[in-house]
């Protein structure tokens, strides 16, 4: 591939969003590297997907240490990408990773010990070539851990450099009131939490949300498609391309019951009738009335990337819609 120029026109049409009381801004759409940046998935339409994500003003790349597979390696392959593409523009991108699920064998592989943080953190800034992740996150909460010494290890790592801020995913409301008491005696904020929200999941509207925004947190939401649920992919049977179709055993056929395809095809018709695709109405959704900084989404191809960024040009919704969409999820 020739040398990379990112279009001068990148910030014309994305909206940045700020994370809660914090001075940083997100887009309004992230791009995660859960999926399909492993070594399963060729190197050309990797680079692809990140050129035009950032030429589309999607400035904030989300990873973690476990992403594969095999694990680690959408890490490394993020590094071959930065180095070739990205170096120049550092200061004008976000990218974040994590600790806590299984990593390496032995007692200190996982969880949320400061042992486990803070030797993945040198390894996450190995594999990918960075000096600093610009937020480095507890990736889930560790019942026998005290939370002060994996906040404190966030604190450790914002204050070494090695991360500029410090984040959290999966705690519930509770741990996240715990954390952020650690936090505050540490003198270190909480910049964002990262739960799964979406139309087929909607915890976080029990608690978390009220939260987060009482403290001035902000929230970056992963999986707002389901994972493709939310989307064209399954509308007629499954792709063998497919999340569904594949290894992962994140996503299994068997999720795509009647019942979930009778309220994927509604909610369709409905995106239908505001001129955009499913895709583009879960993403404004979660994205609507400002709750949400940032939805955090996943894209296997060029194309599925543009049309997701593309529900930015369309971030309202009148009462009747949405009062339309808890009609089809039974609310
Ligand atoms: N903190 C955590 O514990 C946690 C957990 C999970 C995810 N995450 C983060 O969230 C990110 C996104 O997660 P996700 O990949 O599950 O998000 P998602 O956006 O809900 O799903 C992405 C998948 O949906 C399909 N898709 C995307 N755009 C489409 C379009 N326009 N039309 C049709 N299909 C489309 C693709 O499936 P196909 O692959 O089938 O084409 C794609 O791989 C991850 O990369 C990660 O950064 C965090």
């Amino acid at each position: 591939m020739s040398p990379f120029v990112a279009a001068g026109n990148r910030y014309a049409d994305m909206p940045y969003r700020r994370a809660g009381r914090s001075g940083l801004k997100l887009p309004a759409v992230s791009l995660g590297l859960w999926h399909n940046f492993g070594d399963d998935k060729p190197l050309d339409v990797q680079r692809a997907v990140l050129r035009r994500a950032f030429d589309l003003g999607v400035t904030h790349f989300d990873l973690a240490n476990n992403y594969g597979p095999p694990p680690g390696s959408a890490e490394t392959s993020f590094g071959r990408h930065f180095a070739a593409d990205f170096r120049p523009y550092r200061d004008e991108i976000l990218v974040s990773s994590k600790a806590g699920y299984l990593m390496w064998d032995g007692p200190y592989g996982e969880w949320g010990s400061r042992k486990n943080l803070l030797a993945s953190l040198d390894q996450s800034l190995a594999r990918t070539g960075l000096d600093y992740f610009d937020v480095f996150y507890s990736h889930r909460p560790d019942p026998e851990t005290p939370i002060e010494e994996t906040m404190g290890a966030l604190d450790t790592a914002v204050r070494s450099g090695k991360a500029l801020y410090a984040g959290i995913s999966n705690y519930s409301p509770e741990q996240t009131e715990a954390a952020l008491a650690a936090l505050k005696d540490l003198g270190t904020p909480l910049l964002l939490h990262q739960p799964r929200y979406s139309m087929l999941d909607r915890w976080v509207e029990d608690g978390l949300l009220d939260t987060l925004d009482s403290h001035g947190v902000g929230s970056i939401a992963y999986s707002p498609l389901s994972q493709g649920l939310l989307t064209d992919r399954y509308l007629d049977g499954v792709p063998a391309d497919s999340r569904a179709a594949g290894a992962s055993p994140f996503l299994t056929s068997d999720r795509l019951t009647e019942e979930t395809l009778a309220t994927v095809r509604a909610l369709n018709d409905i995106a239908k009738g505001r001129g955009q695709t499913l895709a583009q109405l879960a993403i404004a959704w979660v994205l609507r009335r400002g709750r949400v900084t940032s939805a955090l989404i996943g894209a296997s191809s060029v194309a599925q990337l543009e049309n997701t960024v593309a529900a930015t040009a369309n971030l309202e919704f009148t009462d009747d819609e949405l009062a339309a969409i808890e009609r089809v999820l039974g609310r």
